[in-house]
């Protein structure tokens, strides 16, 4: 019954004539346009440092561990990523042909599209409550936001109930720019105010369909009320802190200045137990080096918090593991593996987002499913009707093979299909068979719980 009604969605959403053909791939040549889950760089990778660093960065970095010591691997990512002056994130655009990697939503609307059937299709399940926040972490250039918007659009009739309402999560004033560009067509209107905790949105617009649009620095900010998030490539950019197994117990990797050239930096392991590798590293651990992501862990228990609260749901899609891996960290300039050391801000720092560590964060009060492979997410969304619909509207024979192309990028195992994964955060009860209504003697078993599109296979008959 509930998959019917997603198949009902996903019709309704793409026999739409208008949405047909378009894609977005433009400039980025598939076949060497590279994603960022490339196999790991060694560990400790320091000699082949260039002599470019990004000179203000390297600059600040010396100096701050020349004073306080080595540093954390979580510290220096923080730093080099979104450090508010000199971060990679903050001051550069990295996506696409022109940048150092590109993303899903980047090579194919049919990314965006689906997970916006999710999120309609979890708004209906949740009773179809009067006001809806779509709120998206990392956003990036707005693409996938667009084609999530594009579906609400081809859905107008199903969710004109509820008054929909954008909210995104952005560390980047560049980029924050540009999503405004891409939602609303314009740079948005930006806070021209100090500060203010009773708005803390630094930035606001609308599109135009009418929906308003506001950015914020932290999840935090975003006001209460019914959500569903979604969250794809955002939690590999959060910082890691990296231990390493020794004779002496936990030792935790560190970033150092190399004294043979203090212009350069290197990997060293801390001399004794650091409170960071005390409390980090789960007692029983077989790996013999682990990467741990506490501001992950904080942003998925607010997540799990508020949706337990307030209602509403998560997807959070990434390149990971179930805690099995062991040394992801990497760097990615040009479309290419690059020394994590070198050139600090000028290139992309990322490491593997451990699910399992996400799921046990998340807590009893909410229900998580998955993770999933990208590969099945999207085909049990209908990703394979869609494209035949795509097909059918496109009679260009070389914007059909980039249609197949894209869609191959994103599910064949042997590209982003297996190794991108799909976890979802429900309500509480979500996962349960709804409530009997009370003074009604039914003959027929209580119905069964609602599946949940994506975790469970969509039959098309
Ligand atoms: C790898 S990009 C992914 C972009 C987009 N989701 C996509 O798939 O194309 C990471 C995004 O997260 C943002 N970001 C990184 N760290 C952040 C943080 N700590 N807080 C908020 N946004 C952050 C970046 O600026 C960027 O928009």
């Amino acid at each position: 019954m509930r998959m019917k009604v997603c198949q009902q969605l996903l019709s309704r959403a793409f026999s739409h004539r208008g949405a047909s053909c378009a894609f977005r791939t433009g400039s980025v040549t598939l076949d060497t346009g590279r994603w960022r889950c490339a196999p790991s760089a060694p560990l400790c990778s320091s000699s082949a440092q260039d002599r470019k660093s990004h000179p203000s960065m390297l600059k600040h970095l010396r100096a701050k561990i020349r004073s306080t010591g080595p540093i954390s691997v979580s510290e220096y990512m923080r730093e080099v990523l979104t450090n508010p002056v000199a971060g990679y994130y903050v001051r550069k655009m990295m996506l696409g042909a022109e940048g150092d990697f590109i993303t899903s939503p980047e090579i194919s609307q049919v990314f965006g599209e689906l997970l916006g059937v999710w999120m309609v299709s979890e708004w209906m399940a949740a009773g179809r409550p009067g006001r809806l926040q779509l709120v998206e972490l990392g956003p990036g250039k707005g693409s996938l936001m667009a084609d999530v918007l594009r579906v609400f659009g081809q859905l107008r009739s199903v969710v004109a109930g509820a008054s929909v309402s954008v909210h995104l999560v952005e560390v980047s004033p560049v980029l924050s720019r540009v999503q405004a560009e891409t939602l609303t067509g314009t740079g948005g209107q930006e806070a021209s105010r100090e500060p203010d905790p009773a708005d803390p949105a630094y930035r606001r617009g609308e599109t135009a369909a009418g929906v308003p649009v506001s950015w914020y620095r932290h999840l935090e900010d975003v006001p209460a009320g019914f959500s569903i998030f979604v969250a794809h490539e955002f939690f590999d950019a959060l910082p890691v802190h990296k231990f390493q197994r020794t004779e002496k117990g936990w030792r935790e990797v560190l970033v150092d200045l190399d004294p043979s050239d203090p212009g350069r930096l290197r990997l060293v392991l801390s001399p004794g137990p650091t409170l960071a590798s005390s409390s980090l590293v789960q007692a029983g651990e077989g790996r013999s080096h682990v990467e741990v992501c506490p501001e992950g862990g904080a942003i998925v228990q607010l997540l799990a918090r508020r949706i337990q609260q307030q209602g509403g749901a998560a997807l959070i899609a990434d390149y990971g593991h179930d805690g099995t891996k062991t040394d992801t960290f990497r760097g990615f300039k040009g479309h290419r593996l690059h020394d994590v050391l070198s050139d600090p801000g000028g290139a992309d720092l990322t490491a593997d987002v451990d699910f399992s560590f996400l799921r046990r964060m998340a807590g009893g009060g909410v229900a998580c499913l998955g993770p999933v492979s990208q590969r099945v997410f999207l085909k049990n969304m209908g990703g394979d009707a869609r494209m035949q619909v795509l097909l059918r509207n496109c009679s260009d024979p070389s914007s059909r093979k980039q249609l197949i192309r894209s869609y191959d990028l994103l599910t064949s195992p042997a590209h982003m299909g297996e190794r991108f994964l799909f976890l979802c955060l429900l309500a509480p009860g979500r996962l349960t068979a709804p409530p009997t209504p009370t003074g009604l003697k039914l003959d027929r078993k209580s119905p069964a719980p609602l599946p949940v599109a994506g975790f469970s296979e969509l039959r098309f008959s």
